[in-house]
């Protein structure tokens, strides 16, 4: 599965791309009950149905009213799949549909994109076909939305949900330095973020140079043995590790350890989906908030990568002064590479996948779990809002924090060097790690 990015897709390519995504989504839901679909398992979440119907709504605006009427805007955007008319914690009180009649509603908006894709001139002189952004766009929804349909998933109780075609992963890389290490970016000018308009969302571009002094970054993400050691050695009782808010939050909420990390015995173990199991000492640490950590760098007597940092670690090569779209270059993501696309259907072992490591020597940047950078999420200088601004523009501002990278739960289609993801400080269902840096 390729996106392809940078050129112009052909009717065939975008086709097949929909109806892959389309399978993709079903699969991921196939292994839910009606009741698990229907239900509103958090109030922090969709029911499941609302994120279905929300698919194929997305996809009827973009590639179906405005493709016809040919407007750029979000004005399609209404009735019950519309986010900002609905928030989440409201969506169980609307007249969804059933699974079947979603189902059918998904079909019927798929026969109409199919019949104006062979209508439409794929070279028209548009900013929305151009490269034709506008399909990578609607299949990135799609994508994205799978993976809060798995952040759902694994959030509810009730019947277990035996993840459909599970995969095993590839065995560790001898080679693989230690959790701990750090590597060292010299610093210098690098571009961070990009001018690509084929995939890149908005907030991505403009690409802009900026100045990082030299920094120290770990070759790994936290992993689960590490975050003990910190949990062990009074992390959570440490006033001094955590942030005043941060502190106020772990209080109010009472965070002791990881979402999902259960003491059972002498031991701790962690529920992944329908599996529950000893807690894993080399995979990466997964669903923490951003103030856990802050705290956790603090303890290891490290900080937060920013996020131009993150990106220069994941994407820049010192030696040539070249930009890579993936850590390993700009080949497009495959199962050798990294934890992305789904089907390991958890974090795996640090030092996996030796074929992904970035320029300067990081290891698992794409894939496994997010990480949280300490930057806000603001526009780059030069941001024009492209083409709505209720994907970026409304949530720019000090209350969300950039994640980087990508999870397991990530489509290989989701994620790139320069994508920024964003959450309030607070969330931890969201599938997030760590990876510290240090001043040099
Ligand atoms: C980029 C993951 C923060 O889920 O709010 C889905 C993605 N935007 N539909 C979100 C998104 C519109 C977005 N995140
Ligand atoms: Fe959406």
């Amino acid at each position: 599965m390729d996106l392809h990015i940078g050129r112009r897709l052909t009717s065939a390519e975008i086709s097949s791309l929909l109806s892959e995504a389309r399978s993709r989504t079903l699969l991921l839901m196939s292994a839910l009950s009606d009741e698990d679909l229907r239900l509103q398992h958090d109030k922090l979440m969709s029911p499941i149905v609302w994120d279905l119907g929300h698919i194929g709504h997305f996809e009827e605006v973009w590639l179906v009213e405005n493709l016809a009427n040919g407007s750029t805007g979000s004005e399609g955007l209404r009735g019950i799949y519309n986010p900002f008319e609905n928030p989440r914690a409201q969506r169980d009180e609307l007249p969804l549909p059933s699974r079947s009649e979603c189902h059918r509603y998904l079909e019927a908006v798929r026969g109409r994109v199919l019949e104006r894709l062979a209508s439409t001139d794929l070279g028209a002189d548009d900013p929305m076909l151009c490269d034709s952004f506008v399909y990578r766009m609607v299949l990135q929804h799609e994508y994205q939305h799978n993976e809060t349909m798995l952040q759902t998933v694994q959030l509810k109780h009730g019947e277990a949900y035996a993840a459909p075609g599970r995969i095993e992963p590839p065995v560790v890389d001898d080679e693989a330095p230690a959790p701990g290490n750090m590597v060292r970016f010299p610093g210098g000018v690098v571009v961070h973020g990009t001018d690509d308009r084929s995939v890149a969302y908005d907030n991505e571009r403009p690409g802009h140079e900026v100045t990082l002094a030299p920094f120290w970054i770990d070759v790994h993400p936290a992993t689960n043995g590490e975050y003990l050691d910190f949990l062990e050695d009074d992390g959570y009782e440490r006033r001094e590790l955590w942030s005043d808010v941060g502190w106020a939050w772990k209080d109010e909420a009472n965070l002791i350890a990881p979402a999902y990390w259960l003491r059972q015995g002498d031991g701790w173990h962690e529920r992944r989906m329908d599996r529950t199991a000893s807690l894993q000492s080399e995979r990466p640490v997964c669903h923490i908030c951003y103030w856990e950590a802050e705290a956790y760098a603090a303890w290891a007597g490290k900080r937060l990568p920013t996020e131009p940092e993150w990106e220069a670690a994941a994407s820049w090569d010192p030696k040539t002064g070249a930009k890579r779209l993936y850590p390993w270059g700009d080949e497009p993501p495959s199962g050798t590479r990294a934890n992305l696309d789904v089907m390991l259907f958890q974090a795996t072992v640090v030092g996996t996948f030796g074929q992904g490591v970035s320029p300067i020597g990081c290891w698992g940047m794409m894939g496994d779990v997010w990480e949280w950078t300490s930057t806000d999420f603001r526009a780059y200088p030069g941001y024009e809002t492209f083409p709505y601004p209720e994907y970026s523009e409304v949530f720019f501002g000090n209350e969300y924090k950039v994640l980087r990278g990508g999870a397991w739960a990530t489509r290989f289609g989701a994620i790139r060097n320069t994508f920024r993801n964003w959450d309030y400080p607070i969330r931890r269902q969201i599938f997030s790690g760590v990876r510290c840096a240090r001043d040099d």
